[in-house]
């Protein structure tokens, strides 16, 4: 079946299956986000004219009922990752000066950059105000360790632009900490509400890392190989801001020494076309399909952490959520 198809299918799936724990998680994190400023209401109703894929609340709310059951909390808890994934959202657009995301202009674009940072900051700052709302503050604590690690990894990302010789050991470590750490978290918190004891926390947390690394992985090569009209973002914009990802990592490492220096000059001088220009080299060489097998590992590493729950559906739509990570074109 088209990949693009059977992604469609199983989001369709996993709506009908969460049904009204999403769309509670959405009228909260609606309600918290509501000003009474006209002018934040404009850029909050242009900003959600589409919603994103909700990966981190449906991993959340997934986790919570394969292991114990959804309960009120864990509606708050979905929206308060959806806040913190979209802020960091607002200010990755900023910096790579993307101008389309959730296929309408970025808020940078429509507005501008220092709207975006007060926007982002808006979310951030509403996402904390939510989660205080829980009556333990351990969720707080959890979600403002894991947002401060998530930031971590985009300064490290930074501090690393323009870095040719960058490793794919570095590389994982930026990844796992600007997308995967929220992943952990929100397979942590689903699990730790749902009063699972601390067996199956750390697995649900592991599982959440492991796929948010890969989900990283394939949205790295979505910037290089995808399709603006399905992804509905700007793509290019990492070599264009010389972040180097793994597929890129990998042809630097592997490349024939007479096609070395022409790669490492269009690495170092990019423009809009530098993407086709790498092309030819990333298909001559193991780059893409080496990638693709190590977001194929760390989706089995993933599911291999699913066995210590009970079989449920949540449990199965958990497994088959890995397929799609892999094989998304949006
Ligand atoms: C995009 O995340 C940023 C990454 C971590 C790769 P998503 O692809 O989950 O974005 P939305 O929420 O669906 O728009
Ligand atoms: C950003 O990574 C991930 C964050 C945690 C913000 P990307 O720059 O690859 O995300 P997209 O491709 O713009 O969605
Ligand atoms: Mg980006
Ligand atoms: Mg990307």
């Amino acid at each position: 079946m088209n990949p693009q198809v059977s992604g469609q299918n199983l989001l369709a799936r996993i709506h009908e299956f969460l049904g009204g724990s999403l769309e509670e998680a959405d009228r909260i994190f609606r309600d918290e986000l509501r000003s009474r400023r006209t002018c934040v209401r404009d850029i909050f109703g242009h900003a959600l004219q589409f919603q994103g894929k909700r990966l981190r609340p449906i991993l959340l709310l997934l986790s919570a009922a394969a292991s114990g059951g959804i309960r009120k909390d864990h509606h708050v808890l979905a929206a308060v990752v959806e806040m913190i994934h979209t802020a960091t959202l607002v200010h990755d657009d900023i910096l790579d000066e993307a101008d389309t995301r959730r296929h309408v202009a970025t808020v940078n674009a429509r507005w501008n950059n220092e709207t975006s940072v007060l926007f982002g900051d808006y979310l951030f700052t509403h996402a904390f105000h939510l989660a205080a709302s829980l009556d333990s503050t351990t969720a707080c604590r959890l979600i403002g360790r894991a947002t401060n690690v998530v930031c971590e990894g985009e300064l490290t990302q930074i501090s690393e632009r323009g870095n040719i010789d960058l490793t794919e050991e570095r590389y994982f470590e930026i990844i796992d900490g600007k997308t995967a750490e929220l992943c952990a978290l929100c397979g942590q918190l689903g699990a730790m509400y749902a009063g699972a004891g601390d067996e199956i926390i750390e697995a649900l947390s592991d599982y959440g890392r492991s796929l948010g690394l890969a989900f990283q992985i394939a949205d790295d090569l979505l910037d290089l190989t995808g399709d603006e009209d399905r992804t509905g973002k700007t793509l290019g914009s990492d070599l264009l801001k010389q972040k180097l990802t793994l597929p890129v990592i990998r042809l630097l490492a592997t490349a024939p020494p007479d096609d070395a220096t022409t790669i490492r000059e269009l690495i170092a001088t990019p423009d809009e076309n530098t993407g086709e220009k790498l092309l030819p080299y990333l298909e001559a060489s193991d780059a893409l399909s080496y990638t693709s097998q190590r977001a194929e590992e760390l989706i089995l590493a993933a599911n291999s952490r699913l066995s210590i729950l009970p079989d449920s559906p949540a449990r199965r739509i958990l497994e088959s959520l890995t397929d799609f990570v892999l094989h998304r074109s949006f």
